[in-house]
């Protein structure tokens, strides 16, 4: 079986950790960068053909279950069946508990917990048919350990995780893995509004707390991922691959 130039697809491929995951995962594969952004995806793909690789970009706004399956069809049918699917498409924020609507709650649920569902249903049969598969879940430590004034984001992230393992138990007997890898601060847009808006520390105080000494980059990130998107990854599965500077342990 050729091991290389498999099709991924990566969703939140746009901006930050997503970007970064294309970007690694073009150098051996065929890459569908899908986001709700639908411009900047589209340019994610041009600099990706532009380096070499196949790669095609979707807009999708991954809670809409129809524009899911849109999203993937398009894919399928420009660069084949998917058997990577890295789920990095999330909205993050504050509020303190008590003053979490009804809306915003949905809203995270359905964007970061529901949307990667959607996802991982939308990909699986292909995986299933090759009796091959990688999934990675972007998901958080805010789902691990929680995090102040994010109870709607660490549940949704927290949701991420536990889906991600029962997945693995599910088809691990088919060849596919399932891991989670939940970022702690990695420098990214998200990152840097959340702090100008003052919700987080800055970078200095960031470093301070994280026993490396620093924020995470995009890179360190990816370079898991696409380990975890690897052949030589076939016994890992049901994981939470942390790579966050022992933030987190
Ligand atoms: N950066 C960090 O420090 C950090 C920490 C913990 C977890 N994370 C998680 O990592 C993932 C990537 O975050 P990032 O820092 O790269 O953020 P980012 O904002 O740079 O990128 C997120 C991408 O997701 C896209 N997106 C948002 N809503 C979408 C939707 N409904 N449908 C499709 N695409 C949508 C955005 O357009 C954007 O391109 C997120 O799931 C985030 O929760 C990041």
């Amino acid at each position: 079986m050729d091991e290389s130039n498999r099709v991924a697809v990566v969703t939140g491929g746009a901006s930050g950790l997503g970007r970064s995951i294309c970007e690694h995962l073009a150098r051996d594969h065929r890459v569908g960068v899908l986001d709700v952004n639908g411009a900047v995806a589209e340019q994610v793909a041009d600099e990706l053909r532009a380096g070499g690789a196949q790669a095609t970009a979707a807009a999708v706004d991954v809670s809409d279950q129809d524009a899911v399956a849109d999203a993937f069809a398009k894919v399928r049918a420009e660069l084949g069946p998917i058997e990577v699917l890295v789920t990095s498409a999330g909205i993050g924020g504050f509020t303190p508990f008590e003053q979490i609507t009804l809306a915003e709650w949905n809203r995270y649920l359905a964007v970061n917990l529901t949307g990667s569902f959607l996802c991982l249903q939308a990909a699986l049969p292909d995986m299933v048919e090759k009796r091959w598969g990688r999934i990675v879940t972007i998901s958080s430590a805010a789902g691990q350990v929680g995090a102040l004034r994010q109870g709607h984001y660490s549940a949704s992230k927290g949701g991420v995780i536990a889906m991600t393992k029962t997945v693995a138990m599910e088809y691990a007997r088919l060849g596919i893995t399932a891991n989670s890898l939940p970022p702690f601060t990695a420098d990214t847009p998200m990152l840097r509004a959340a702090q100008e808006a003052k919700a987080v520390p800055g970078v200095e105080m960031m470093s301070r707390i994280i026993p490396v000494g620093r924020v995470g980059t995009g890179d360190e990130i990816a370079a898991v991922c696409a380990f975890l998107c690897s052949e030589a990854a076939s016994y890992i599965t049901g994981q939470v691959v942390a790579v966050n500077g022992g933030a987190v342990v």
